[in-house]
């Protein structure tokens, strides 16, 4: 048993409270590698942002819960080294899928875990939230849930359509189950195509997709039935057009990707949405840097060379997220 107390990593339940007093949103960025890491932890220690390391199941697979969870670690020294004296850096399992999975992770020194039982019926929901809830609480891990469903990807499970959260659910679902968090579904969905061609309009001007707006009415019904209980918005990355841009210009292939716009979030950032997930973005910067590295030297060979650069764009990536979107900064000093 490791305890993430030992390892300078923080729960979230400070940093909740304050972004809902204060109206803004803490940012939860996925990372699978150390150029990403390195990038968020940079962006964060030079904003003073508190910052939510995400590892999904699909991470895990990828580069191994171990080397992820001891790279978390180095983190937080690593911000120590950049000068912030006193970094806020949570450690969150995303989507975990079973309360095995949870448990490993507060085993192993989480800070956070997500149980996301939105594919199960309502009951199944609570009963294994709660069985989550109950192990974790005993270590301090704040624990997150999920009710509704987002269209798209959700690690291996793939909806057609989403079913947004209902509101009137809520209260009954928090009181049994105990969570810190709720994510809800009001049309947000993992992934760089948010939404079919059909379901939006096109900007007559540039041509590109204009997305639907996110359901608030149902935000709202939401916060009325919980006041101050924070809300998590998954799937929430805005797909940048000049990444999409680069990556088309050279050699990619992403026709019509599109993401939730910027002033949505922000919005919602100022409500009781105290937790942003944004994943995709930070791929779409990697993959623009580095197909353009490929395009104008198609003789280097070196990944430092590519993946610097990479590293760089999400470093800024980062940095816009945290003060023009999610208002985060200056909020960990
Ligand atoms: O929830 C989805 C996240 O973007 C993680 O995706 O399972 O491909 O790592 P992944
Ligand atoms: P995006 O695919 O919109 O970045 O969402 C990421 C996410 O919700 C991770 O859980
Ligand atoms: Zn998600």
């Amino acid at each position: 048993m490791v305890s993430y107390k030992e390892l300078g990593l923080v729960n979230t339940k400070d940093m909740f409270a304050k972004a809902i007093k204060g109206g803004y949103a803490i940012p939860a960025f996925n990372f699978n590698n150390m150029e990403q890491l390195q990038a968020i932890i940079k962006a964060a220690a030079e904003t003073k942002s508190p910052v939510i390391l995400q590892v999904s199941k699909g991470a895990r697979n990828y580069a191994n819960q171990t080397l992820l969870r001891y790279m978390a670690q180095g983190a937080v020294e690593y911000a120590k080294e950049l000068g912030w004296e006193k970094p806020q850096i949570c450690l969150h399992l995303d989507h975990g899928d079973s309360f095995e999975i949870c448990k490993s992770c507060v085993d192993f020194g989480f800070s956070s875990v997500m149980i996301d039982g939105s594919s199960l019926p309502y009951e199944e929901n609570i009963a294994l939230t709660k069985k989550v809830v109950e192990y974790a609480h005993q270590y301090d891990v704040t624990v997150e849930a999920e009710l509704g469903v987002l269209a798209g990807v959700e690690d291996e499970v793939v909806a057609e359509e989403s079913h947004y959260t209902k509101p009137e659910e809520v209260i009954d679902f928090a009181t049994r189950t105990g969570c810190d968090s709720l994510a809800i579904s009001i049309g947000t969905s993992h992934g760089a195509y948010k939404f079919k061609p059909e379901q939006c309009t096109r900007d007559p001007k540039t041509g590109r997709l204009v997305p639907p707006p996110l359901a608030f009415d149902v935000l709202d019904a939401v916060m009325e039935k919980l006041p101050g209980f924070p809300i998590v918005l998954h799937g929430s990355s805005s797909v940048p057009q000049e990444y999409v841009d680069i990556i088309n210009a050279n050699g990619g292939k992403l026709p019509d990707a599109v993401g939730i716009p910027e002033e949505q979030l922000r919005k919602a950032a100022k409500s009781a949405v105290c937790k942003i997930n944004i994943d995709s973005d930070s791929r779409l910067a990697f993959t623009a840097a580095v197909r353009k590295v490929f395009a104008d030297k198609p003789g280097e060979f070196d990944p430092r060379k590519y993946c610097g650069p990479a590293r760089d764009l999400m470093e800024e990536l980062y940095k816009h997220k945290i003060i023009n979107v999610l208002g985060s900064d200056h909020k960990a000093e």
